[in-house]
């Protein structure tokens, strides 16, 4: 088999064997094809796709290229959950918890952020001393004891996906779908669950900005989970404006906590009890009026809270600042947005608003740049709300004084605004399961 001659034949709209596309990335990961022959047949998949066979087989091919981790202890309650990025998206803090108090099983890894995105394992580091790093023992014993533990990635799952990843990143080829979902899911393969709930952004913050797209990748990733023995739903949710309020790893960690003690903002607690609710069902074969009432349950009890707190305590972070947010304390340096006109805002680009998140020191500008827990945005008004001239739009909150100015400016031209209110979007656009 040479790599001219698949490149040559993806090309040309061709469907690659089981045997090609196992030992191209086989040899990829030994290092016996280069980065430019690999480059050139993304771009032949960007271009002429491929079949959902293909598909599943590279994604088989990717998951098999490292470790896996075995949950099979935990039977079919062992259940996962993937966004596919977005803005403002704290969910994983919110679900996982209440998940296991259901009694679900949520042995999970998750990644850092990376440009206008956020990543939990950022956010779950506000906590002084939170431990993102377990040894596999350390992570099994917990997920025993406690029914949770969330870990950073490790870099010997799905080794293929690390590589391909970074060159589809500089090649211009991560939008393809079957690329896209082939990443997401060897990945959620490797990491074991029976179940797999997906999170599909959908809107300005993610890569799939129309409901179309984002339905063919939703759709696409659950046939890959079903086709190789998981039970896989994908929820497509909303991304052209932020979720909830806050934007930021500590700001973020404080809103998790106000829906896990029953309040929040309204978006994020329906978003959350979607989810939560579709992965106990999935896990614990209920129905979905059975699983709600779990859900209902976690929460109004305050189990779900009390959950969280020993899951943060589980994994070395501080517990008494879930106890009390207030510890958390405010970034050095904020400012505020004001309205200059009565009105409503019409849209509120996500990408742009976490991309002045990342300004203020929230995010990551390059894989190693550092975060500042406390840095972020509180948005007090969204779309379809009415704003008086005068009233605080957002707060912009940093450690660096300088970013203040331009972080604003870039928060500014996020926003539009009518005299008129805009048309109500919807927050969840459809649930796709296994069939
Ligand atoms: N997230 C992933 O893990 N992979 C992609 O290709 C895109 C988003």
């Amino acid at each position: 088999m040479r790599m001219y001659d698949i490149i040559e034949k993806k090309k040309h709209g061709e469907e690659l064997s089981r045997e090609e596309i196992f030992t191209m990335i086989g040899q990829y990961v030994s290092g016996q094809i280069p980065d430019y022959q690999i480059s050139a047949w993304l771009m032949a998949v960007w271009f002429n796709g491929m079949s959902d066979r293909e598909t599943f087989e590279l994604t088989e091919a990717m998951a098999l290229s490292g470790d896996s981790v075995d949950l099979s202890e935990f039977g079919s309650k062992s259940v996962d959950k993937h966004s596919t990025g977005g803005v403002g998206d704290k969910t994983t803090m919110i679900v996982a918890p209440i998940v296991a108090t259901a009694g679900g099983t949520v042995a999970k890894m998750s990644g850092r952020g990376l440009g206008h995105t956020g990543g939990t394992i950022d956010k779950l580091e506000s906590f002084p001393g939170f431990r993102t790093s377990l040894s596999p023992k350390e992570f099994t014993d917990q997920v025993r004891r406690c029914g949770l533990a969330v870990i950073g990635q490790s870099a010997d799952l799905a080794p293929a996906d690390k590589k391909l990843y970074a060159l589809r990143d500089v090649t211009a080829t991560v939008d393809s779908i079957p690329l896209i979902a082939s990443s997401v899911m060897s990945k959620k393969l490797a990491a074991g669950s029976r179940s797999i709930v997906l999170d599909v952004k959908c809107g300005s913050g993610a890569f799939m900005r129309t409901p179309e797209l984002a339905y063919e990748l939703a759709d696409t990733m659950v046939k890959i989970g079903t086709a190789h023995g998981r039970q896989t739903a994908a929820v497509i949710t909303n991304m052209d404006i932020p979720l909830g309020h806050a934007i930021g790893n500590a700001l973020e960690v404080c809103e998790a906590i106000e829906v896990l003690k029953g309040g929040g903002p309204d978006d994020l607690r329906e978003v959350c009890l979607t989810l939560s609710s579709t992965m106990i069902e999935l896990s614990l074969n209920v129905s979905s009026a059975e699983a709600d009432a779990l859900v209902g349950d976690a929460l109004q009890s305050g189990r779900a809270f009390d959950k969280f707190c020993e899951w943060i305590q589980a994994q070395g972070g501080d517990v008494s600042y879930a106890k009390d947010t207030s510890r958390f304390g405010s970034a050095a340096y904020s400012t505020d947005i004001i309205a200059d006109t009565d009105g409503y805002i019409s849209s509120c680009n996500a990408e742009a608003i976490g991309t002045s998140a990342m300004m203020l020191g929230a995010g990551r500008q390059t894989a190693d740049s550092v975060i500042d827990p406390r840095a972020g945005i509180l948005l007090f008004k969204k779309p379809s709300e009415r704003i008086l001239c005068g009233d605080v739009i957002a707060r912009l909150f940093t450690e660096k004084e300088q970013t203040l100015a331009s972080a604003s400016e870039h928060f500014r031209n996020a926003l539009t605004f009518t005299d008129t209110p805009p048309a109500k979007q919807p927050l969840i656009y459809r649930i796709i399961r296994s069939r």
